[in-house]
């Protein structure tokens, strides 16, 4: 089990108008919708709409290139959502995956303490106990009101468990006592397989296992839009090594992981790294990469150098040997583990931050999301220049049909030209072709760049080379 957040910047992130800016182009221009709206909503859960899965799947894939298919000895994983029991117990998820909550006495509104405090500017060590918790809200007791009805009386804190329990058909009297939970982190359903992996493929020490999968947390306070959430998706990779080589190994893929980052489009300068002074007992080191999100600097992926306490706590807990044996010293050790562990929804809201812009121009405001051509939703949108021109839409949609074997397009004979680029502008498509009677007559199809906004003329044949070369 790893910390959760605790790092909270002062800045508020209901008066963030950038952040404002971006949830409601999120729903506007079909990236994010709040889960069940119709129904009046259902805190802290999201759905994504038909560019938000393009771009959340592009996450996944970009992710999954990185450390599966340019790696020459990690591979894939894709475990179940739900796993026996004992596992969260084995992982200390069940006596310590909590957080300090408290509830308003008198609209019973509940809040996470810790992060509350941080916000007002007060510390809160993360190894801190709950009493010490306790007497520093207390202390400051007169300084905090219920952000909802301005009380300020409220219960004593408690701890608040995280995992989330279902009630899966339980039946086997094994489970009798034991709640099923869905899973709080991908990662156990790794190091719970490490042994099949090693049995049924040829990787040898030192080898990863990556997983995306969804998760599930009981967050207490999950208002920073889709940040943190209580449905989300986890994207995890354990490297496990031989103690020996776990800080050398750890060092390498810190550094590939911040690679990773600057590779997909963002500035170096809105990333930092953030060192965990209070480690848990088993931990070597641990960093966070942060991100500069509209409301300040906050975690976005843990890179943790674990020692070998997951393998070792499975061990125990199922009974089973899950030691290595080195192939030419044959000695025998409990492999180590590097972890490296970042949410796709929070990659979603970095790259969306960092892409959203604002452009001045003619006295208009131009909305432009600059992604990586790799990651937007839509990479090639094509526009016949009339619409009430028969042979310019026939042949535009004969270059769509084409196109969109290979990319995926978006075909677009609605306004004048001017309004058809402001709408992929919008949603990030870095090329739009417009179909016009060059086109007819000379096989010259005009290719406008979403960043520059220049526009340049590429003969029909040469189309799949020239996108070849920019996406
Ligand atoms: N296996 C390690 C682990 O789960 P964590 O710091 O709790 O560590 C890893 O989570 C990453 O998962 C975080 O850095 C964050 O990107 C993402 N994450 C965690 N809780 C989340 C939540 N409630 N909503 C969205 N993303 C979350």
């Amino acid at each position: 089990m790893t910390k959760k957040e605790k790092k909270v910047n002062n800045t508020n992130i209901e008066t963030n108008e950038k952040m404002n800016k971006i949830i409601s182009f999120c729903k506007r221009r079909g990236f994010v919708y709040p889960s069940s709206e119709i129904y009046g909503g259902f805190a802290a859960i999201y759905d994504y709409g038909p560019y938000g899965v393009e771009l959340l799947n592009n996450i996944k894939r970009f992710w999954w290139k990185y450390m599966v298919q340019f790696t020459d000895n990690i591979i894939g994983l894709d475990s179940a959502i739900f796993m026996h029991p004992k596992i969260w117990e084995a992982s200390g998820h069940v006596s310590g995956f909590s957080d300090p909550l408290a509830e308003c006495k008198k609209c019973h509104f509940r809040f996470r303490v810790d992060t509350f405090l941080e916000e007002m500017g007060i510390s809160v060590d993360e190894k801190m106990p709950l009493e010490q918790i306790e007497n520093l809200f207390r202390k400051n007791i007169n300084k905090i009101k219920c952000v909802k009805c301005g009380s300020n009386e409220f219960t004593e804190i408690k701890k608040f468990n995280l995992l989330v329990e279902s009630n899966l058909g339980n039946f086997s009297s094994d489970f009798d006592k034991d709640p099923i939970y869905l899973r709080g982190e991908t990662c156990q359903g790794i190091y719970v397989n490490y042994k099949n992996v090693l049995d049924s493929t040829r990787v040898k020490i030192p080898f990863g296992i990556a997983q995306i999968g969804k998760a599930f947390r009981n967050e207490i306070t999950a208002r920073q839009f889709i940040f943190r959430t209580r449905e989300f998706e986890q994207m995890e990779m354990q490297y496990f090594v031989n103690p020996k080589d776990e800080m050398r190994e750890y060092k390498k893929w810190k550094e590939y992981r911040w690679n990773y980052y600057l590779d997909m489009g963002i500035k170096e300068e809105n990333l930092r790294w953030y060192k965990h002074e209070n480690l848990v007992f088993y931990a070597k080191e641990a960093y966070d990469i942060e991100y500069n999100f509209p409301f300040g600097f906050k975690e976005l992926e843990g890179i943790h150098a674990r020692g070998n306490y997951d393998l070792s706590q499975h061990s125990k807990f199922s009974g089973q040997d899950l030691s290595y044996t080195d192939p030419i010293t044959s000695k025998k050790f409990i492999p180590h583990v590097v972890e490296s562990s970042v949410g796709v929804n929070r990659t979603f809201l970095a790259l969306i931050s960092e892409a959203y812009t604002e452009e001045n121009i003619e006295n208009d405001i131009r909305v432009v999301l600059k992604l990586k051509p790799e990651l937007a939703p839509i990479k090639i949108a094509v526009f016949p220049l009339l619409k009430n021109k028969q042979e310019l839409v026939d042949k535009a949609l004969e270059i769509f049909n084409d196109l969109k074997k290979i990319y995926m397009c978006e075909f677009d004979d609605n306004g004048n030209i001017g309004k058809r680029y402001r709408r992929q502008d919008e949603i990030g498509t870095p090329y739009c072709l417009t179909i016009d009677f060059d086109t007819l007559e000379k096989n010259e199809i005009t290719v406008r760049d979403r960043d520059t906004m220049k526009q340049e003329k590429i003969k029909i044949e040469n189309l799949i080379n020239y996108f070849k070369l920019k996406i």
